[in-house]
């Protein structure tokens, strides 16, 4: 069979893991939080919440995981518990553009926001560098793979091809199943040099021969416009065409047709690139389509199986797992993309339901844990580039250490509320003047804020949490009042990310008497 080489090929993949467990610590357990927007939704009642609340209880103690580092090193921790364990991967990775990407902070209340870079896909090694990248890591998720498991790999003309090649290697030729072509209508078409690029592929491989594929009514096309002009559609939205024949002859009955559209073909054109306007845009330039993964994660996983992306930039795949009942591991090197993905997963109630697309979800997540690599200090990734003027790392860190916020915490009849009352950056020399300037009011600098009533040691549990999005940009500053059982001391935690992307925890301690 035909392969690969570039520099530095080593097809001697070390299976032996350099990375301990304890390479991770988790920094945050989000479990059926209290929504600050969720409880004052009235159109999403409380009851569903405490529904919610009750499955949670009887639920097991499987927690889905959101992981900021680096993937290769997060692959080979995980290859410890996981390996042969996952059921289907996603990535999306970078594609060797030779571009930076970018996506948008929005600032305070209205709809003003400063671009910034989200990641770059320009490789100083070139082709080589970008392919011996992905073959490691290649390697390591065929490891974490189950038997039956999956593996969609999402790129364009850039480099399928080579990838391809590699995919083969790995997975066997014989375990290749599809090349997806996803075709969109191109947005700009500036070149009259060659024709215009509009299509992205996806290859589909298999671990094995014996592997999960359902023939789920979820994952039909929809008719095309041809046959639906030719077929009938009742009230019900089910299709019909009139024909029939009785002992020879011609009948004009209604006849049913059983399915609601066309089983897939490899060619997918009934998806549209993510649109400002709709519910699930974050603003993110490479993001994909909710309905993309939808189809990807029904035909090749059952509920509670374990659906993992790498690269999970805005946490598509994530969401869509978690709607359809299936476990989640994410994990992105970028701390914007763990911050959009964790407020995503946040706010899946208020997110499309995958079934009926036209409602919400209306549920709150399952349990996930936030985690991170060890020696990850989140000043590396602040959004230095734009939103910093300096962008030299002495700098961002001591922007990061000149963070201070002031609270209010008050007490009656045993419950503790919380006010933010103001944030403070001493080195504002350090960002921006068109950021400074859009600055009005202290909560501005704020993307979201949350409190754990009762902290313990390392990890902190949210259990209250305001966040703007962009479709609603209100933050609370009261946090609800929270009744303590027991009396004494109790320690608070309260957490503030900022529009900057960087992070900071006060600790308090009450008494309740
Ligand atoms: C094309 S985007 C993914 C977009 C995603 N599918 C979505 O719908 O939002 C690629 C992501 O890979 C991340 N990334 C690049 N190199 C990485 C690495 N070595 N480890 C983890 N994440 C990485 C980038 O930060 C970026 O968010």
């Amino acid at each position: 069979m035909p392969k690969l080489y570039w520099e530095k090929k080593d097809e001697n993949h070390p299976q032996k893991s350099n990375y301990s467990q304890n390479e991770f610590q988790v920094c945050e357990l989000i479990i059926n939080p209290i929504i600050s927007s969720l409880v004052s939704d009235n159109d999403i009642s409380k009851n569903k919440r405490s529904r919610n609340q009750k499955q949670e209880k009887g639920s097991t103690t499987w927690k889905n995981l959101l992981i900021w580092g680096e993937n290769k090193s997060i692959m080979e921790v995980l290859n410890h518990k996981f390996s042969n364990k996952i059921n289907l991967i996603y990535i999306d990775p970078p594609y060797a553009t030779g571009s930076n990407f970018e996506s948008k902070t929005f600032i305070g209340e209205n709809n003003s926001f400063e671009s910034k870079k989200a990641y770059s896909d320009i490789w100083i090694g070139g082709i080589d560098e970008y392919i011996d990248f992905l073959y490691d890591r290649l390697v390591l998720m065929k490891n974490l793979l189950s038997e039956n498991g999956s593996i969609y790999v999402h790129l364009d003309w850039h480099v399928s091809h080579y990838i391809k090649v590699i995919l083969d290697e790995i997975f066997g030729k014989e375990n290749f199943r599809n090349e997806i072509v996803w075709a969109y209508p191109a947005a700009s078409a500036k070149t009259r040099r060659f024709f215009i690029r509009s299509f992205d592929s996806i290859l589909f491989y298999t671990k094995s021969n014996e592997y999960t594929f359902n023939d789920d009514p979820g994952i039909y096309m929809e008719y095309s416009d041809r046959v639906k002009f030719a077929l009938k559609e009742d009230d019900k939205g089910t299709f019909y065409y009139r024909g029939g024949s009785h002992n020879g002859k011609k009948l004009s009955q209604k006849v049913y047709v059983t399915n609601k559209g066309i089983f897939p073909r490899d060619v997918w054109t009934d998806i549209p690139y993510i649109r400002a306007n709709t519910l699930e845009y974050q603003a993110f330039s490479t993001q994909k389509p909710e309905r993309l993964l939808k189809r990807i994660i029904l035909a090749s996983t059952n509920k509670d199986d374990i659906v993992a992306d790498f690269f999970c930039g805005t946490g598509t795949s994530l969401a869509v797992a978690e709607k359809l009942g299936r476990k989640w591991i994410g994990s992105d090197i970028a701390k914007q993309a763990v911050n959009i993905s964790r407020k995503r997963i946040l706010d899946v109630w208020n997110s499309n339901d995958m079934i009926d697309w036209k409602k919400k979800y209306e549920r709150q997540s399952q349990p996930f844990k936030i985690m991170r690599q060890n020696g990850y200090l989140q000043t590396i990734n602040a959004y230095k580039d734009f939103l910093v003027e300096n962008i030299q790392k002495k700098d961002t860190i001591s922007l990061n250490q000149s963070i201070k916020f002031v609270v209010n915490i008050s007490e009656e009849d045993s419950k503790i509320t919380v006010e933010l009352i103001d944030y403070k950056i001493s080195s504002l020399n350090l960002i921006k003047n068109s950021v400074k300037n859009r600055i009005h009011n202290f909560s501005d600098w704020i993307d979201s804020w949350s409190i754990d009533f009762n902290h313990q040691e390392h990890s902190f549990t949210t259990a209250w949490i305001s966040y703007r999005t962009l479709k609603n940009r209100k933050l609370n500053l009261t946090s609800i009042p929270y009744n303590y059982e027991e009396k004494g001391k109790h320690k608070i935690s309260i957490k503030v990310n900022d529009i900057l992307g960087i992070e900071t925890i006060q600790d308090y301690e009450v008494v309740i008497s």
